[in-house]
């Protein structure tokens, strides 16, 4: 592990001198001035060994300083570095002997940076030329033979060969020329004369001097020098010093004194009068500095920048009243001072920028330039804000924006980086750049559901096309990478797909019935999913519930209902007050409060005889039975359910109160008219069987009641079984789950059993009613004893 960890260190520390030192190789070419444009400088692919389309998909391309014009560019096709411009290497270089443009050939992802140096040679494009086109010369006739006149040199802005390199003076009787070279390294003539001048002979001379260079084909400048012979003798001025230098800070004001040069003629008069003259410089000096003839004094004329010129050269010549004239270099040099601030400049950015780029990567390449030098060019690039954004010092001035966090657009989706340069310079200078960034949205974002589940409860018998409810999802994504479609997944309610039960709106998420549901319970999942590539998805469960609507009647099962009814039940005239007669058995097809059914007596032939149970229907005897009770008894019981409305039934009862069987015959009186003698004889047996049953009855009652003590709950006591028959055709937990809602409301149709009834159910008597039967939700929330 260690290990690991000293090499991963390794990796990175080579990483990084890697990074830090990605300047390669310089590339050098030559080139001569005045080339056409497009001309080939040179193979940059084959020099860089990089194949055509890496260098086009690293954007390979020439980057200068700012403000200075690109003179070649980089043709991707051919990989050649091409002229672009038109360079003039006097205007580059003066006369600088050797003439050399520096830029910088950038390759991106990653940063390589290669200085280009590009030596521009000189074309014999400039003919010498003399700073006047005449000049005169005053001569006294006594000059000796071998005096010697300085001619000003001609001037040519090319360099080296083609260059001055020699004069030659037209043939005449008096002068020839010899050549000098000053200290200042340039050459100029001397007209020494050979044989005396006489003025009576000839009072002027025209003499005439031509310059040549050394180029093919070679170029040359004439003056005319005219000569008029004097009678006096004469000096010429002498300056104080060969070259003058003078340093001067830039932006000095105008009027500015720089220097002063003099020199001193040794006449007197006329001829020691000397006066000054600039003579050979270049166009952008003579614009900026003003010369006093008469003092000698140099005084700023113009704009001076540091970052235009630093150095200007100049002569100056003096001249004395007979116009022999000597002169002397002045060398101004100017320094500078913090006037530029730095400037920013964005060469490469990656926008927009997805959001899923790990931390520290490069999205942007910055460039920082400061015109001015040394210590006033060094530059500081930081950014200040708190922005999930640094720079990192690449190769020179360059600077890598890279991330230093995880971006997430659906937190901030625009970032303003604003990045300050500062050089060292006193006082510093500064300047801030601000670098518009956004982030592009990636799927990265599932749509949640706002509810963890749903339910919907919908009353049974619902049409087709109901809304259940409906489901929403958010998605903070962009565009289609947050735009929900909610799906219904497939699956299958009792065996039919779940689409044949409801629908879901794709893009409302509103979920309706496809049709009318019987089924009491049942789930659905449903998907949304955004619509990115790939999309992304949640699931959700939609749990429906149908609620029951009162619409079935009790149903009476025993006695059958009024009207077709012959059952009488026996009731021993011995029989006390509380003595259980017979029960009322009754359902009702719907379920919950629908299905709580309460039973009254609402007729009885005497009303103070029997009671009937309220929630069980079991009818009792209230009060012992009399001698004068009338022996046939006639009630009539209502059974109504609790639903909204309720829904009502009714029974009627007979009971005969007898120890006797042979007190049946009279029962053919409390019969209905239209009983025929058929039924009377059914009646009979059924009396018979009845009166069997309950004496068995009354015996088993009195076990019961003496076995109890110790098993407390008979399986029957208190519990009908129904016959399946009865059962509505779902009555199974559909959840499983244990959620108790409407599951058990199906255990309503349970009543206590009366004991004389039970026999007739007990068959279908087994562990699965009586498991529904025992539902805790039933027995909490339906008030009925189960004693
Ligand atoms: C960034 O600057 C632009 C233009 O100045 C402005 O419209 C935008 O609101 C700014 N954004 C932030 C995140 O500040
Ligand atoms: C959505 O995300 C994908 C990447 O998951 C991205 O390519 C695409 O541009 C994004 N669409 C929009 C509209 O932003
Ligand atoms: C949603 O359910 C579908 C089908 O079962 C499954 O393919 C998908 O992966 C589930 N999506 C999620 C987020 O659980």
């Amino acid at each position: 592990m260690e290990h690991l960890m000293e090499n991963q260190g390794i990796l990175f520390f080579v990483f990084l001198l890697y990074a830090l030192h990605y300047v390669h190789g310089d590339l050098s070419y030559s080139v001569q001035e005045e080339m056409k444009r497009g001309s080939v400088i040179g193979n940059i692919a084959k020099d860089l060994g990089l194949r055509l389309d890496i260098l086009s998909a690293r954007k390979a391309r020439i980057e200068t300083e700012e403000n200075q014009r690109r003179y070649c560019e980089v043709n991707l096709k051919r990989g050649e570095l091409i002229v672009s411009e038109r360079i003039d290497r006097e205007e580059q270089c003066g006369e600088k002997p050797s003439c050399v443009l520096k830029f910088e050939l950038l390759l991106e992802s990653p940063l390589e940076l290669h200085r280009v140096s590009l030596q521009i040679q000189d074309i014999n494009d400039n003919a010498p030329s003399f700073p006047t086109d005449i000049i005169k010369l005053e001569i006294s006739e006594s000059a000796a033979k071998g005096a010697r006149y300085r001619v000003n040199a001609a001037h040519d802005s090319d360099v080296g060969q083609n260059a001055i390199q020699s004069y030659t003076l037209q043939r005449n009787n008096h002068f020839i020329l010899n050549l000098q070279t000053t200290s200042a390294g340039s050459k100029y003539g001397e007209l020494v004369l050979e044989k005396e001048l006489d003025r009576e002979e000839q009072q002027q001379i025209r003499l005439l001097l031509t310059a040549l260079d050394g180029g093919t084909p070679q170029r040359s400048g004439t003056v005319v020098i005219d000569v008029t012979v004097l009678d006096a003798n004469d000096n010429a001025p002498v300056f104080s010093q060969a070259v003058y230098e003078a340093r001067l800070p830039e932006n000095s004001p105008l009027k500015t004194h720089v220097i002063t040069v003099s020199a001193t003629d040794a006449d007197e008069g006329v001829n020691g009068d000397v006066t000054y003259e600039l003579s050979r410089m270049s166009d952008k000096s003579r614009n900026m500095f003003s010369l006093d003839g008469q003092t000698g004094e140099i005084f700023v004329a113009g704009n001076i920048d540091f970052e235009e010129d630093s150095k200007y050269e100049m002569f100056v010549e003096a001249k004395d009243g007979y116009g022999l004239s000597s002169d002397s270099k002045v060398i101004i040099s100017i320094t500078d001072i913090n006037d530029n601030a730095p400037v920013i400049v964005l060469k490469s950015l990656t926008a927009p920028i997805p959001e899923n780029v790990p931390p520290g990567t490069e999205v942007g390449l910055i460039n920082v330039q400061d015109r001015d030098s040394e210590k006033n060019k060094q530059v500081r690039c930081y950014i200040q804000q708190m922005v999930p954004f640094k720079l990192i010092p690449s190769i020179k001035n360059y600077y890598s924006l890279v991330t230093t966090d995880k971006l997430d657009r659906e937190d901030v989706t625009d970032y303003n980086i604003t990045i300050t340069a500062s050089d060292t310079g006193s006082p510093p200078l500064s300047s801030l750049k601000t670098i518009q960034v956004s982030v592009a949205d990636v799927n990265d974002n599932q749509p949640v559901f706002e509810e963890q589940s749903y339910s919907s409860y919908v009353p049974e018998n619902n049409k087709p096309g109901h809304s259940l409810c409906s489901v929403k999802a958010h998605d903070p994504d962009w565009r289609q990478n947050g735009t929900v479609i909610y799906s219904l997944l497939p699956g299958e309610v009792n065996g039919a797909p779940v689409s044949s039960y409801l629908s879901v709106n794709g893009d409302t998420g509103v979920i309706q019935s496809v049709r009318s549901f019987d089924y009491e319970h049942f789930k659905v999942y449903v998907m949304a999913r955004d619509n990115g590539s790939p999309p992304l998805s949640s699931n959700v469960t939609v749990s429906v519930f149908i609620t029951d609507v009162n619409d079935n009647t009790p149903q009476i099962l025993y006695p059958a209902p009024e009207g077709n009814s012959f059952m009488t039940e026996l009731v021993p005239k011995a029989a006390q007050g509380g003595s259980l007669v017979s029960k009322v058995i009754a359902v009702d097809g719907d379920s919950g409060q629908n299905a709580w059914l309460s039973y009254q007596i609402i007729k009885s032939t005497d009303p103070g005889l029997f009671k009937i149970d309220l929630h069980s229907g079991e009818i009792r005897t209230q009060r012992d039975i009399s001698d004068s009770d009338n022996m046939k008894q006639n009630i009539v019981v209502s059974v109504k359910d609790n639903g909204q409305p309720s829904l009502s039934a009714t029974c009627s009862m007979f009971l005969l109160i007898s120890d006797n069987l042979a007190e049946v015959p009279e029962l053919k009186d409390m019969a209905y008219e239209d009983s025929s003698s058929k039924l009377t004889s059914y009646l009979i047996i059924a009396l018979v069987s009845v009166s069997t049953f309950f004496l068995t009855f009354i015996i088993i009652i009195l076990g019961l009641r003496f076995c109890r003590r110790r098993k407390p709950r008979l399986l029957f006591d208190g519990a009908v079984a129904i016959p399946s028959s009865y059962l509505p055709p779902n009555y199974a937990d559909v959840d499983g789950t244990g959620t108790l809602r409407s599951t058990c409301n199906y255990d309503a149709y349970l009543t206590t059993g009366s004991r004389t009834s039970d026999f007739k159910f007990l068959t279908s008597y087994n562990d699965n009613t009586l498991a529904v039967y025992h539902c805790n939700a039933f027995v909490n929330t339906i008030p009925f004893n189960l004693n």
